[in-house]
């Protein structure tokens, strides 16, 4: 397949690219960085341009202004980047009959539900990152068929600075840690939902699809388990609440995301317990 990537200098975009490259003509766009094209996606008409050059056979989109605090502050800008910019190329696809696959989040749930979200629960963002994220799906639905929706959370990636990082350079610097007890997700490896994805785009199944790692947990317990295995056992975590740590996007209290619809067809992820093992592992013998 010839594959037209977004994001393609982000974490996951990286990693998309290197695992399609093996079976795909894989050609990578980012608005900066090391790609085959850079565009800016809120440009209608450059984005329109590069999808009618490249041809492709599908588009793959986790581009994304990620910075959800960045978000909360500037929301027209997040509503443009991730919300607008989709719905262009959500037209621009469907106009070409070309599948456009769209990489979402858990924080277009509001977190009230206290059990696993489904692919079939209602959204309601409570943040604006959240609320353009959930723009971004609308758009795709009401205009291309031919769509899938992979929502995701808590990513973990090589290279890039995370969760994972944070917690581990923190303790090595000798830093007092405070971690929220009460946000809860599914921490995912970004190797294993890249590979998750490069089966999904095979299947022509459209639809949306919970993908990310086995397993629900919270911020503080992700953070302890990152300190036992990576040689900081004894270091303190202080328990606080998401109301404590200050910042100016609220994250949802407990999304968990249920993943029915990839199961059903035979794409699931391994336990986050088992994923953080493997990337750490990685991570030392890189
Ligand atoms: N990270 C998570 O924990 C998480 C969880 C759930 C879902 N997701 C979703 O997963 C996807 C991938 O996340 P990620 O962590 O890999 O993101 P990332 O590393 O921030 O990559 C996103 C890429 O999109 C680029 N981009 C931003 N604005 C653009 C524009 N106007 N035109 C073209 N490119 C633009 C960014 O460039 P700059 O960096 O130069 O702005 C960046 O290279 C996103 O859609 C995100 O919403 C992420």
């Amino acid at each position: 397949m010839r594959i037209l990537l977004t994001g393609a200098a982000g974490n996951l975009g990286a990693q998309l690219a290197r695992q399609l490259a093996d079976r795909h003509d894989v050609i990578g766009v980012d608005i900066l960085g090391e790609v085959d094209r850079r565009v800016d996606l809120t440009d209608y008409e450059s984005t329109r341009a590069l999808v009618n050059q490249v041809s492709p056979d599908i588009v793959l989109h986790p581009a994304a202004w990620t910075d959800v605090n960045g978000c909360a502050l500037d929301p027209q800008r997040a509503l443009l980047v991730n919300g607008v910019a989709t719905g262009h190329l959500a037209a621009i696809t469907s106009r070409l009959a070309i599948p456009l696959l769209y990489i979402s989040s858990n924080e277009v749930f509001d977190g009230a539900l206290h059990r696993p979200y489904t692919e079939v629960d209602q959204p309601n963002p409570i943040n604006p990152y959240g609320y353009s994220k959930w723009y971004g799906e609308r758009a795709i639905r009401q205009v291309n068929p031919n769509h899938y929706i992979v929502r995701s959370a808590w990513l973990f990636a090589h290279g890039g600075g995370n969760f994972v990082h944070a917690i581990r350079n923190a303790a090595s610097a000798g830093k007092k840690l405070r971690v929220v007890v009460n946000e809860v997700a599914n921490p995912t490896y970004t190797n294993d939902l890249a590979a998750a994805i490069t089966r999904l785009i095979r299947t022509e199944r459209f639809g949306i699809y919970h993908l990310v790692n086995q397993g629900a947990v919270s911020r503080w317990r992700f953070a302890r388990d990152i300190l036992d295995l990576t040689g900081y056992a004894e270091t303190p975590i202080v328990r606080i609440s998401r109301h404590e740590w200050r910042r100016p996007s609220l994250p949802p209290e407990y999304t968990p995301l249920a993943n029915y619809a990839g199961a059903s067809i035979g794409i699931q992820l391994r336990p986050w317990g088992d994923a953080l093992r493997a990337f750490l592992a990685a991570e030392n013998t890189a």
